[in-house]
């Protein structure tokens, strides 16, 4: 794996890491033409100028644009988007209100202390709310007398950044030596990772938590969790703490997820490689498959201290890592359930359908350049009248890797033992084997190699399938396929997926690009957003996304910035059909160094929850505890701001003022 660079926050040092070894090759007149474009003095606060969209879209696409609005295209989104650009404070189309509900270091678990940075403990943040919140699922409470307005909401607490949780520390990494990394700090940071079960109520137009609540729950890196699926058992699962291969302490780096239609919470480790200190000797027999993962990262300092996550001494610890954990948010006493079927990778999230036959169709990205699209078939149909009976469910089924061929079509390829190239004779000695490999499985049947994969969400009216693409600047031109058509792709793209005769259980489809990302004013970067897509709507960098209730699509990014697209995240509004298809709007934009995660609607969409992510991350532009900022105005300051405290990550409830449906 790439080493990472010391100047990098860690976000950064995530997408860096997933160099698999090729060399970038430098295209200095597109990196000077964006760096032109964003300049900061080009940027005025907020926006861009409003004539460049005339200045520098071609007399075509206009035209486009126009005869779109001729045909009386009807937009299925009604709201006043939102100004582009670059500030301290999130901003919401005008109408709507957006709240903040929690933010990190809130209490969950009754007697959890109030937050102070001053005085952080392990004790104290394993009964507060957990850092980077990223996946959101809402869950109606069976109870409830509305389901739009009081359900449990989940989050994932994806990584921590030690410099922005840590009064005066500066940031720590392989580089520094973790040299202020002190086991006080890691058992803080480890109690900041997992997981966070909210009861969460509506009244009077307002959403809170629920103090106190039954169902109020931590998930940590401590949490006891089951093994279960065909690697269970295996003796490549086996630890000096599990002899059994069918226990395991905690969940790691948990990206997107999906609620299924039983109502558990599907919550996905992404990037486990990193928690690892050590190495293998060339010759373990681990050591092909930790190397095929970026197994040992060393991004954390938490093997200093605690031997299993040092490879050295606990060499299966991270073939634990890097699943799919199923939990039920209605029993907090239950044991969450890692679902070896599924496979493991550095899963993004789980999007779920239930297919015409009844089974469960999952789909889900594997987010590392160069890697895969993955879809996973129950073997048994989804039971909607016994909820217990759904409860192993996706203990069996069929996991597959997509292949996307030049005509538009594409086979779902199947990671079964004893079939193809899935034997012995390449060191698959069991289903377990190719599970627990499910990378180098995928790498024999010539799947297809992504740009980073991302987010999916499926849209049940149309079964069409979406697919964020975001990013890969390491594709050589020599690389290009035709699913990832753009050699040093900056700006990601979206695919959407069509399953033959609409049956999830397929093993072909109907392939699209949806949109390909970038600043359509600048022709080199060859965006291909509709044209009625204004200065401000278009996005690069897509990462998650949300197909609500209305079979609308939602679009969040991760790492649009000053200095290449001239905008903080934001939430987008995307078109999917019609003449319109392709135009993208923004809704909702986040605080500078904060990335746009989570997207979920209520079932009745009148409230949409977004959970921003690092916010002030990039250091530059909004430094911590009193440390300098460029946006010192306090008439200008997100609402959480206060100078002696850092920027938090928080859930965000947006809703249209009055009531009523988001965006029409
Ligand atoms: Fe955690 Fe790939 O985003
Ligand atoms: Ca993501
Ligand atoms: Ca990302």
């Amino acid at each position: 794996m790439g080493e990472i660079d010391p100047a990098m926050t860690r976000s950064q040092a995530y997408e860096e890491a997933e160099n698999v070894g090729r060399n970038e090759s430098a295209n200095p007149t597109l990196g000077d033409v964006i760096a032109q474009r964003y300049s900061r003095r080009d940027i005025m606060r907020g926006a861009l100028a409003v004539t460049a969209i005339t200045a520098t879209v071609s007399p075509l696409a206009l035209a486009a644009a126009s005869a779109a609005r001729a045909e009386g295209a009807a937009p299925v989104f009604d709201f006043p988007e939102v100004t582009a650009g670059v500030d301290d404070k999130h901003h919401v189309a005008n109408g709507y209100d957006a709240q903040i509900l929690i933010r990190w270091g809130d209490p969950v678990l009754s007697g959890a202390p109030d937050f102070d940075p001053q005085k952080q403990s392990a004790d104290a943040q394993a009964k507060q709310f957990g850092y980077n919140n990223d996946y959101l699922g809402y869950i109606p409470l069976p109870d409830a007398e509305n389901p739009s307005t009081h359900g449990l909401l989940v989050v994932n607490h994806e990584f921590s950044n030690e410099e922005l949780m840590f009064p005066g520390l500066p940031k720590q990494d392989k580089e520094a030596a973790f040299g202020q990394m002190t086991k006080e700090l890691v058992d803080i940071e480890m109690m900041a990772h997992g997981g966070s079960v909210l009861e969460i109520r509506k009244e009077n137009g307002t959403w809170s938590v629920v103090p106190d609540s039954k169902y109020a729950r931590r998930i940590t890196p401590e949490t006891e969790m089951t093994i279960s699926g065909p690697a269970a058992g295996s003796d490549r699962m086996k630890t000096s703490y599990d002899a059994e291969g069918r226990k395991v302490r905690g969940m790691l780096n948990n990206c997107a997820g999906g609620v299924t239609p039983w109502g558990t919470w599907l919550t996905c480790e992404e990037n486990f490689n990193g928690y690892f200190w050590g190495d293998y000797s060339d010759d373990h027999p681990e050591a092909r498959n930790a190397k095929r993962y970026g197994v040992a990262g060393r991004w954390y300092n938490w093997g200093q201290y605690y031997d299993r996550f040092d490879v050295s001494k606990e060499p299966n610890e991270p073939n634990r890592f890097g699943w799919v954990v199923e939990i039920d948010p209605l029993d907090p006493n239950s044991v969450p359930k890692k679902r070896t079927a599924i496979g493991r990778f550095k899963h993004e999230g789980a999007a779920s359908v239930v297919n015409k036959d009844g089974r469960l169709a999952i789909y889900q990205g594997d987010d590392q350049r160069f890697d895969y699209v993955y879809k996973f078939v129950t073997q048994g149909a989804v039971n909607s009248d016994d909820r217990a009976a759904n409860m192993d469910l996706l203990d069996a089924g069929t996991l597959y890797v997509a292949r996307y061929d030049a005509d538009g079509t594409g086979e779902w390829l199947p990671l079964v033992h004893g079939e193809g190239p899935l034997t012995d004779t390449n060191g698959f000695a069991s289903q377990a084997d190719v599970l627990i490999e499910t990378r180098r499985a995928a790498d024999l049947l010539g799947a297809t190699k992504m740009d980073r994969p991302e987010g999916t969400d499926v849209n049940p009216q149309t079964q069409k399938v979406y697919v964020m693409l975001t990013n890969n600047t390491r594709r050589k031109p020599e690389d290009v396929n035709a699913a990832n058509p753009r050699a040093k792709n900056a700006f990601g793209h979206i695919i959407e997926m069509h399953p033959d005769g609409d049956d999830h259980t397929s093993t072909t489809f109907k392939w699209e690009i949806l949109i390909k990302c970038g600043d359509p004013a600048i022709a080199e970067i060859g965006a291909t957003f509709n044209p009625a897509t204004t200065r401000d709507g278009w996005l690069g960098m897509p990462d998650t996304v949300c197909v609500d209730a209305k079979g609308r699509l939602w679009v969040g990014t991760d790492g649009q910035a000053e200095d290449s697209t001239g905008r903080t995240d934001g939430l987008y509004a995307v078109e999917t059909e019609g003449a319109l298809r392709g135009t993208s709007k923004l809704f909702f934009r986040c605080p500078v160094g904060a990335e746009l995660c989570g997207p979920e609607a209520t079932p009745d969409v009148e409230t949409f929850f977004v959970a921003v992510q690092h916010p002030g991350e990039d250091g530059e532009s909004w430094k911590a505890f009193g440390r300098a900022s460029t946006f010192d105005d306090p008439a200008t300051r997100w609402p959480d701001f206060d100078p002696n405290l850092p920027p938090r990550p928080s859930i965000v409830a947006i809703t249209k003022r009055g009531g009523g449906k988001i965006a029409g």
